[in-house]
């Protein structure tokens, strides 16, 4: 039997920090979807693809020289697209943007599923995503939903760009995390839903660490 766990939800969940102190403890490998969709949205830019050419933006889904390599300094993953290191541009709101426009085209879907089911390796995989438990990975033993409220979504990425010396505007947080909530829920391919069996976790008013226990304990059953 496979060993992952399927973390999926809507932007801002907490997610990628999960994800990342589950595989630490673990010590497994982590699959982050989201960084392919993303540095796909960014090649699509860099090449002049518009996001409506479908059939050229799935081709470049299918054909895109991309590694990803772990710095050594400070030991976080770098997507390389054709040598060039994505690091500094595939967090930005515009990557999250254009993420999720070529997330919503059923061919570019189905060209990065290999690419991700690619990922799983011993010991074992945290795969964190929209689709992870649905799609990607449907056999997965353990399936969790991490969401959390809008408003304190908004405002943990508030905090985060705060603690980057970015002053950002809450009420545009929140219009972008409402736009790319609505975008993921009702698009036609993939739409975020739980996956059945998935066990349910509303970080709202939760610590990280209080998430951390639920997740492992659910996990470990
Ligand atoms: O961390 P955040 O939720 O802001 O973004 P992300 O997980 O990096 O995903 C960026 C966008 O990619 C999402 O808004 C989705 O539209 C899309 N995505 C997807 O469709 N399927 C996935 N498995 C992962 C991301």
């Amino acid at each position: 039997i496979k060993k992952i766990i399927t973390i999926d939800g809507p932007s801002g969940s907490g997610k990628g920090t999960i994800t990342q102190l589950v595989a630490q403890k673990l010590n497994w490998h982590i699959l982050d979807s989201g960084a392919l969709y993303r540095v796909l949205g960014l090649a699509a830019q860099r090449h002049g693809i518009a996001f409506s050419e479908v059939a050229t933006v799935a081709e470049l889904a299918r054909n895109m020289d991309l590694q990803f390599r772990i710095n050594d300094e400070n030991g976080e993953v770098e997507p390389i697209l054709e040598g060039e290191n994505l690091a500094p541009f595939v967090r930005t709101d515009e990557a999250g943007q254009a993420a999720s426009q070529v997330a919503v085209i059923a061919e570019v879907r189905e060209a990065l599923l290999a690419r991700q089911r690619d990922f799983y390796q011993s010991p074992g995989l945290v795969a964190d995503g929209r689709d992870m438990g649905t799609i990607v990975f449907p056999d997965a033993p353990a399936k969790i939903f991490l969401t959390a409220s809008a408003e304190c979504r908004a405002e943990r990425r508030f905090n985060q760009l705060k603690n980057k010396g970015v002053n950002a505007n809450m009420r545009a947080l929140l219009d972008s995390i409402k736009a790319r909530d609505e975008r993921d829920q009702t698009r036609s391919v993939a739409p975020l839903v739980p996956a059945e069996g998935a066990f349910v976790v509303d970080s709202s008013n939760l610590t990280i660490s209080e998430v951390l226990t639920q997740v492992l304990e659910f996990a470990s059953k």
